[in-house]
């Protein structure tokens, strides 16, 4: 199996990217925010409690998301692979997704950092704002905050994939095509 993290701040690109490379690898795509919003769109009582963390920024208990992901997993076992977007958050997230994906007698291949300035990220974020209809995206306070999560909680997680040799970064600013063949080349490597 091939699975990738597609990592970095919020608005790096990581979605983006995400769905040319589920295309050309033919892997699952796993994007946890993605799989909130659906929950809160259908209204369920895990819907309406991540609601209260999204709408300030702040990140969904890890065994709620955790638990999530493991339900999408088995859903798919059939798959070649999966495309871990959004995910993980934490430490915590990240030595489940170990154990999770040791069950399935495999691991994670690589780790691609999408690396932007805060700057652009927030260009970025406010002008999806305009037509992704997300409230997070549209509040400068909302953004910060989920940039002060991503320092505090997520950031450490490059140095956890760092001591595995897994993480590698690439620069996320420019065209495109031009971010997504450098990711490819990273991911051609590991595949040999
Ligand atoms: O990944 P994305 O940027 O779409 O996530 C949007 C929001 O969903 C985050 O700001 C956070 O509130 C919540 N989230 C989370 N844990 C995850 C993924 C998303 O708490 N693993
Ligand atoms: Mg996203």
């Amino acid at each position: 199996m091939l699975n990738l993290i597609i990592f970095g701040p919020p608005g790096a690109g990581k979605g983006t990217q995400s769905e040319r490379l589920l295309q050309q690898y033919s892997l699952q795509h796993i994007s946890t925010g993605d799989l909130l919003r659906a929950e809160r769109a259908a209204g369920t009582d895990l819907g309406n409690q991540a609601n209260e963390y999204i709408a300030k920024g702040e990140l969904v208990p890890d065994a709620v998301v955790i638990g999530m992901v493991k339900n999408f997993m088995l859903a798919h076992t059939e798959a070649k692979g999966f495309i871990f977007d959004g995910f993980p958050r934490t430490t915590p997230q990240a030595e489940a997704l170990d154990a999770m994906l040791a069950d399935f007698n495999t691991q994670i291949s690589i780790v691609l950092g999408l690396e932007v300035n805060e700057d652009e990220l927030v260009k970025r974020l406010l002008l999806r704002g305009q037509s992704s209809g997300r409230a997070d995206d549209q509040d400068e306070s909302t953004i910060r905050n989920r940039f002060q999560e991503y320092q505090n909680k997520t950031l450490p997680l490059q140095g956890f994939y760092q001591s595995q040799g897994k993480y590698q970064g690439v620069q996320g600013i420019g065209e495109v095509g031009a971010i997504y063949d450098s990711l490819c080349a990273e991911i051609d490597k590991v595949l040999g």
